[in-house]
């Protein structure tokens, strides 16, 4: 294992499925991880690069003890520097941003392996503020740029390498290369991890923590996490895991039959199901701020999940699956898993996603139950490729992702009966005509919103003061940045006819066009 330390990098995700991408497992862990608090021992420790100046107050920094474990460690140069020579790092006075041509320096020693296989002049990202002026005692310089003296160091004796580029960045195409250098010949990793193992490994994992009478409680949306989440389950501890679906009223068109159905028959799954959309609509009356809403609806999801887990231990009762429910079933995945783990605790939280933090654990250990997360090592499009190997229909493994939430969050303003059904007719055509075109499954997620705010439009002869539907469609790997699609403006054209004809309430469509970041994808 090849564990990375994360300084709040936006980009420390891609040194990991660079390095899973080659077989390589990695963990993501804040910076300021203590070693002793480690339960294993790493191969190799990757620091990543990050917004702030090793002279910041409050900086983070790495525990010393990283130094002494005596595994190779890779990046993040001025930590690496700081922490052995701290007059060797300058506070920079200009940001060097762009690319650049790194020149080897070939010392006929250790010190060359990182850069193996490389040629001259490879181009490289860089991006940093701060620089070095001198070298850390014991280090060497094995890369140069034209304006970096020191662009990579090395410990002349130990396998300590800083690099002042980042080798996880596109614009490195070099960088995948360097990562596996790293990993698999200087840590010595071995490059055999698979997905295969990892359902096996999966399903080994949850029936011993399970163990043989206790029941799980699992939410099933008929997203691909929790329809992957659920697949395991069932494999692992078959009738003992209970899927339930709950409407809270802001459900996609249709949905919840057409999940019930889709479960059932391509999972042999019985979704029980809670229809709880007044309960939801009347508890979100009047409140527009989206943290609150967020709030509102994940703590209203564990209140009928308290229920439900209390019914069905009755129901259990005296057959041969009877138990507790111990356990509940969440589909987190790692994108949601590295946003917790920022060094500057929740404050740095963007949105509360009801997967995570929407679902207080204070609450559900209140309830004696404890989470099980399958998929928490795992990034969407692995989730996808696992779905696709325990034999789950693809309209089920390609389906966009839909929020917790639904389209609560895609109502800007405050949430009424009529809005959520406005919006959802809209959604339904938008999906409809993607789906007549061809279109789906190039377009990572699409929706239609809507704006509470009103427009004037004229229809016939007649004035009408409207909604304003929010069409938005995007195109991600990991869902952590993403792009706007681009549709031809007829496409366009005939959404917003058809909206605008069909869709009582409406005045007015737009199209969205801001990728992430630095909008998110969801409205709120
Ligand atoms: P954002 O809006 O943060 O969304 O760019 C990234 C991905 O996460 C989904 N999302 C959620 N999923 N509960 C979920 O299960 C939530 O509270 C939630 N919020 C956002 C979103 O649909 C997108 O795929």
């Amino acid at each position: 294992e090849t564990p990375h330390n994360n300084f709040d990098s936006q980009t420390s995700h891609l040194i990991l499925r660079r390095l899973r991408a080659l077989g390589v497992f990695a963990e993501l862990l804040p910076c300021t991880t203590k070693v002793n608090e480690l339960t294993w021992k790493p191969k190799g420790i990757i620091f990543s690069g990050g917004p702030a100046s090793v002279y910041d107050e409050g900086s983070p920094h790495v525990d010393p003890a990283v130094f002494e474990l005596g595994v190779p460690i890779l990046y993040g140069c001025q930590e690496i520097a700081w922490r052995i020579d701290s007059t060797s790092v300058a506070r920079g006075e200009a940001r060097e941003y762009g690319h650049a041509d790194l020149d080897i320096v070939k010392a006929n020693s250790h010190v060359d392996r990182l850069f193996a296989g490389l040629g001259d002049g490879i181009p490289v990202f860089m991006s940093h503020y701060d620089k070095l002026v001198s070298l850390p005692t014991g280090f060497v310089v094995i890369a140069t740029t034209k304006n970096s003296e020191y662009a990579g160091i090395a410990h002349e004796e130990k396998p300590i390498f800083g690099v002042q580029f980042h080798p996880e960045l596109e614009h490195t195409p070099r960088g995948t290369d360097i990562l596996r250098n790293f990993s698999v010949d200087i840590c010595g990793a071995e490059p055999n991890w698979q997905m295969g193992d990892f359902v096996q490994l999966e399903i080994a994992r949850i029936r011993d923590l399970v163990g043989d009478r206790a029941l799980v409680l699992g939410a099933c949306s008929g997203g691909v996490d929790s329809t992957v989440g659920a697949a395991l389950m069932r494999e692992a501890i078959g009738d003992r895991f209970k899927a339930i679906f709950i409407d809270n009223g802001c459900m996609r068109l249709n949905e919840r039959d057409e999940v019930k159905e889709k479960l059932a028959q391509h999972l042999g799954i019985n979704l029980t199901v809670v229809d709880a959309g007044e309960l939801f609509l009347s508890r979100l009356e009047g409140v527009t701020d989206p943290e609150k809403k967020r709030k509102i609806i994940g703590s209203t999801f564990i209140d009928l999940f308290e229920k439900e887990a209390i019914r069905i231990e009755k129901e259990a009762e005296n057959t041969p699956n009877s138990g507790k429910v111990e356990w509940f079933l969440q589909g987190t995945l790692y994108p949601d898993v590295i946003e917790s783990l920022s060094f500057r605790g929740p404050s740095a939280t963007i949105k509360t996603h009801h997967n995570v933090g929407g679902l207080p654990e204070t609450r559900l250990t209140g309830l004696l139950l404890q989470l099980i997360e399958p998929l928490r090592l795992l990034f969407k499009d692995e989730v996808r490729a696992i779905g696709r190997q325990l034999g789950i229909h693809e309209s089920l493994v390609n389906r966009h992702p839909f929020p917790g939430p639904g389209i609560a969050i895609r109502i800007l303003g405050d949430v009424t009966k009529e809005r959520v059904e406005i919006a959802r007719k809209a959604d339904h055509i938008f999906i409809s005509k993607i789906k007549e075109a061809g279109l789906y499954d190039q377009i990572s997620q699409a929706y239609a919103g809507l704006d509470t705010n009103r427009s004037v439009g004229v229809f016939g002869d007649q004035r009408v003061w409207g909604y304003i539907i929010i069409l938005r469609a995007v195109r991600t790997k990991d869902f952590m940045s993403a792009e706007v699609f681009n549709f031809d403006h007829s496409f366009l054209a005939d959404v917003s006819r058809t909206i605008c004809n069909q869709v009582e309430g409406v005045a007015r469509v737009v199209y969205d066009l801001t990728s992430k970041p630095p909008g998110t994808i969801e409205l709120e």
